[in-house]
């Protein structure tokens, strides 16, 4: 894993509303926040504070409702789709609690599309796609199809997949949520190791304590709002 160029992300008064009217729903509520390059920062919350939407909004998934969102000091929140598109496939690394493989690909095939799409050479596809499998300790595994997969397994071919393109921001979303234990650890040992070696940022929404412990920056959200935001010592 080389090194990356992470951004630095800065949210000033976003709001997020699904709907209009009546039915509205403020998912996110007046979000200010900045990550600097290569941090590390949990986001806890209730089910429905706006985890979530948040996350899509860093990794430019979504546009705010109002509010400016910018990347390295430039404004991103209302670039045309097709630029957030280009920029999302080099520059983010996306990773859910379902891993959302495609299931008639191979675990290579998973981790090579990203490439592809980024129109990397073939030769460069096929060295960074063994150097990946390996580093999530599935060498042997390159051939099988997700439902040959346990779900730790799974998940680690979808981290895999989420560095192919070496992203400077990492972004997972209840990435263990349906793990046990130990898959859970060697998940997050994997993230670890990431964010060292590569120094991406790496924003990790989970349900558990345990898991955003592994940050060295923890963010809570409450109704669409960040309600507190601590940094180890
Ligand atoms: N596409 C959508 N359309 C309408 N409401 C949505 C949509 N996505 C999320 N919401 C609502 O926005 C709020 C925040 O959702 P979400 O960001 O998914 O929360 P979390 O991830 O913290 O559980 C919730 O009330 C949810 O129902
Ligand atoms: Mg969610």
């Amino acid at each position: 894993m080389r090194e990356v160029r992470a951004p630095a992300l800065a949210l000033r008064g976003i709001r997020r509303v699904y709907g209009v009217g009546p039915v509205a729903v403020r998912a996110l509520d007046g979000v200010d926040l900045e990550l600097a390059p290569g941090e590390f920062v949990s986001v806890e919350g209730p089910s429905g504070c706006g985890k979530t939407t948040l996350l899509n909004l860093l990794g430019l998934l979504d546009q705010p409702t109002d509010g400016s969102l910018e990347w390295n000091g430039r404004p991103v929140g209302r670039l045309p789709e097709r630029e957030r598109a280009r920029r999302r496939l080099t520059g983010v690394g996306f990773i859910f609690q379902r891993f959302y493989l495609l299931p008639t690909l191979t675990a290579e095939e998973n981790i090579e599309l990203p490439m592809r799409g980024a129109r990397l050479p073939a030769p460069v596809r096929a060295a960074r796609t063994k150097e990946l499998l390996a580093a999530v300790g599935l060498a042997d595994r390159a051939r099988s199809k997700p439902h040959q997969l346990s779900g730790g397994e799974e998940q680690r071919v979808a981290i895999a997949r989420a560095l192919a393109n070496e992203p400077g921001l990492l972004l997972a979303d209840e990435p263990t949520g349906e793990l046990d234990r130990a898959n859970t650890e060697s998940v997050l040992d994997l993230l670890v190791d990431a964010q060292r070696r590569t120094g991406a940022t790496v924003v990790l929404v989970t349900h558990n304590p345990a898991v955003a412990r592994r940050a060295h920056r923890h963010l809570t959200m409450a109704d669409g709002r960040i309600v507190a935001d601590t940094r180890e010592a």
